[in-house]
């Protein structure tokens, strides 16, 4: 182990999509570039990332693509790779909750949690939505009724195994209560004590039978783990718990920090530590719940051509850009909003302006006034105590930021030092000094104290932008090595004499905002966008809950009385767009008679909205009004549907007459 110690970061493992946009690559690219300063200041890192692969959705999609979940889920995980490779993550390990090791681990983390008695077999009871072939709880439900269609919903049962949550409630309010930093930032904490912990815990139901697609319980096969208990395990079982617990388990077990969006703060700040509290082993130090990058104006804003697919951003700027970019712009703990015009003119001011044209100005006048040769003057100026101060202080600066996980105060106090730096020449004019022979010691100075701060910037950067750091030794001279090693920041005049520096392409080449946004535009959004508003973390709870089904109930019988009481009217649709805060539905202005009426429907999936402008369809009008995910719905058209397609109810008759 190295003389610092170890530090073990994770980020989640992602559901498998070909279609990674930046969004997803937010919590990534913050992990990487902690393990990339973890490792420069000398710990042995160990970075986890990997794929989540279980569950009836996966099943499903590859069902829908002719294919074995298998043989899908490999194709989809080797464009991860892909990515990632592209994205230059410098992960340690990546694990897939479908590999061997992983499954037979959790196999018996699950036995040794029955044996314990912590998790029991029971009775699941839900309210179950058949058309949506969703369970919910209780409280996920809106007015009673399905949260995602509106449609009415069943309550129904079956056999699960559960896990005894309930049990660990007060160890877990402690944990929050008493163990300073375990989850942050701080807001999150208060979202969970008072939302989830304050209330009371439930037991979880941790398997399902109602798929096939995930981990068998070994001795009860026909029930599979459900996803949560199978993948939060990855943070463990990739270690090797709980077969090997003395090689990486026993060096880089608690996790120094498990990265997570906000959405699934959740599951890792209570359901994980009471895994980990009933398997008797530590929970990790830190949870840190990132905000999330979205849309403008809470619209998917294909029409204004924003580009959300990293490899396009990576292609047109290069990685070390889009990775500054990410961790720059938006603040780690709160939402932020992606446009092109926010990417290209932090470029263009931070990249372009200050460094790039620090490092070219600097370069240039070693060129034309020394020959190329870097020389240590004698002489002082008026300006170098506050520069050679503000560059040793910078390191330490920074170190405090990133140890909160604080990326972009972190940058922040680089460009200080960038700014200053710039500054630093237009306090000096070295321009002047070349012209009067006399100033040639002050020149040196000048030439090398710009280059000394510029190598500490150039350390200081490298967890962040390798590629720019290393562009900059080049061009100084310097091989990688004790001047350009991360600890090299703390010390003012360590360049020795007589580098000689080589003038090179720009770093960042300045960009022609208007031309460039034009060209973007032209491309498109080739990627699905990012999530367009927030969502609350409970909304997102149920998306993640809904993602696995179980088998549907049969209906109650009822009168013709009933039957009765349910208003039907031939409705013409009159406009249609996509709903600005779900992707499954679809937002109907409908005609019936001389009213109009709007309704909100989970079809998005099946039809393109204008393909619907003119159809007839069947209106359940008198059904109570909900909002869905904010936008008021009076009614629900018809269609039958069979998970993968669907085809709407339609009739030719004027808009407005009954059906009976
Ligand atoms: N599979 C679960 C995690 C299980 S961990 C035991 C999952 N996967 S995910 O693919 O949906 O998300 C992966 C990561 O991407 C999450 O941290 C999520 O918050 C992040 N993001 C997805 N869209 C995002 C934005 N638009 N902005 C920022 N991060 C977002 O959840």
């Amino acid at each position: 182990m190295s003389a610092k110690g170890s530090f073990y970061i994770t980020t989640p493992i992602y559901y498998p999509s070909s279609k990674l946009h930046i969004g997803h690559t937010y919590t990534t690219v913050a992990a990487d570039v902690m393990a990339r300063y973890k490792r420069a200041q000398g710990f042995d890192v160990m970075f986890l990332t990997g794929t989540d692969e279980h569950g009836q959705k996966i099943e499903n999609v590859a069902k829908a693509q002719g294919k074995a979940p298998k043989e899908f889920l490999d194709k989809v995980v080797a464009e991860i790779k892909d990515l990632w490779k592209v994205m230059e993550i410098s992960y340690d390990k990546f694990i897939r909750t479908t590999d061997d090791y992983h499954e037979r681990r959790v196999q018996m983390m699950f036995e040794k949690l029955y044996e314990k008695g912590d998790i029991y077999k029971g009775t699941y009871e839900g309210m179950y939505c058949t058309p949506c072939e969703s369970f919910w709880t209780e409280s996920q439900l809106v007015d009673h009724k399905c949260p995602d269609c509106g449609r009415e919903v069943t309550k129904t049962s079956e056999e699960a195994y559960f896990f005894k949550m309930s049990k660990y409630q007060d160890r877990l309010l402690d944990l929050f209560e008493n163990v300073e930093g375990f989850a942050e930032p701080k807001s999150r904490v208060n979202e969970m004590v008072n939302n989830f912990l304050k209330p009371g815990l439930e037991d979880l139901c941790v398997t399902r039978t109602s798929f096939n697609w995930g981990i068998p319980v070994t001795f009860d096969p026909k029930h599979v783990i459900y996803v949560w208990l199978d993948a939060l395990s990855n943070y463990v079982t990739a270690l090797g718990y709980p077969e090997e617990v003395d090689g990486d388990f026993a060096k880089f077990w608690p996790a120094d920090v498990h990265l997570v969006g906000k959405e699934i703060v959740r599951f890792h700040t209570i359901i994980w530590p009471a895994m980990l509290m009933a398997l008797d082993i530590p929970v990790p130090k830190k949870v840190f719940g990132h905000g999330w990058i979205l849309l403008e104006g809470g619209k998917m804003s294909k029409s204004k051509g924003n580009i959300v697919d990293p490899v396009v951003l990576i292609d047109r700027y290069g990685v070390d850009a889009l990775k500054y970019f990410l961790l720059r712009e938006y603040s780690f703990g709160q939402d932020g909003i992606f446009t092109n015009e926010v990417l290209l003119n932090r470029l263009n001011s931070d990249l372009a302006n200050d460094l790039g044209n620090l490092v070219s100005r600097t370069v240039a006048m070693i060129e034309k006034y020394n020959g190329g040769v870097i020389k240590k003057g004698s002489a002082i100026t008026a300006f170098d105590a506050s520069l050679s101060a503000l560059a040793e202080e910078t390191i330490g600066k920074v170190e405090e930021r990133l140890d909160k996980l604080d990326f972009s105060t972190a940058l922040d106090e680089i460009w200080k030092l960038v700014r200053r730096t710039n500054k630093y020449i237009d306090e000096t004019s070295p321009w002047a000094l070349a012209k009067d022979e006399q100033q040639k010691d002050v020149l040196d100075t000048v030439l090398y104290n710009l280059s000394e701060s510029i190598r500490i910037v150039s350390a200081l950067i490298q967890p962040f932008m390798i590629h720019t750091s290393r562009k900059i030794w080049s061009q100084f001279g310097l091989e990688e090595g004790d001047l350009t090693h991360w600890d090299s920041a703390r010390s003012f005049g360590l360049l020795p004499e007589g580098l000689q520096v080589t003038k090179a392409e720009a770093l960042f080449p300045r960009i022609d905002v208007p031309k460039e946004l034009e060209a973007l535009a032209a491309l498109g959004a080739p990627v699905e966008a990012p999530q367009t508003e927030e969502k609350t973390s409970e909304e997102n709870v149920k998306d993640k809950a809904s993602a696995d089904v179980h088998t549907a109930p049969q209906p109650a019988e009822i009168s013709i009385d009933d039957f009765a009481k349910v208003q039907l009217k031939v409705a013409e649709v009159v406009a249609c767009e996509r709903h600005p805060n779900a992707d499954k539905l679809l937002v109907l202005q409908l005609k019936v008679g001389e009213e109009t009426r709007q309704v909100v429907s989970g079809i998005s999936k099946f039809f393109e909205p204008e393909a619907l402008v003119g159809r007839k369809v069947i209106l359940v009008a008198n059904l109570k009004a909900v909002k869905l995910r904010g936008v008021e719905s009076h009614g629900m058209i018809l269609a039958a549907a069979d998970g993968e397609s669907l085809g709407l109810l339609t009739v030719d008759m004027p808009s407005g007459t009954t059906v009976s």
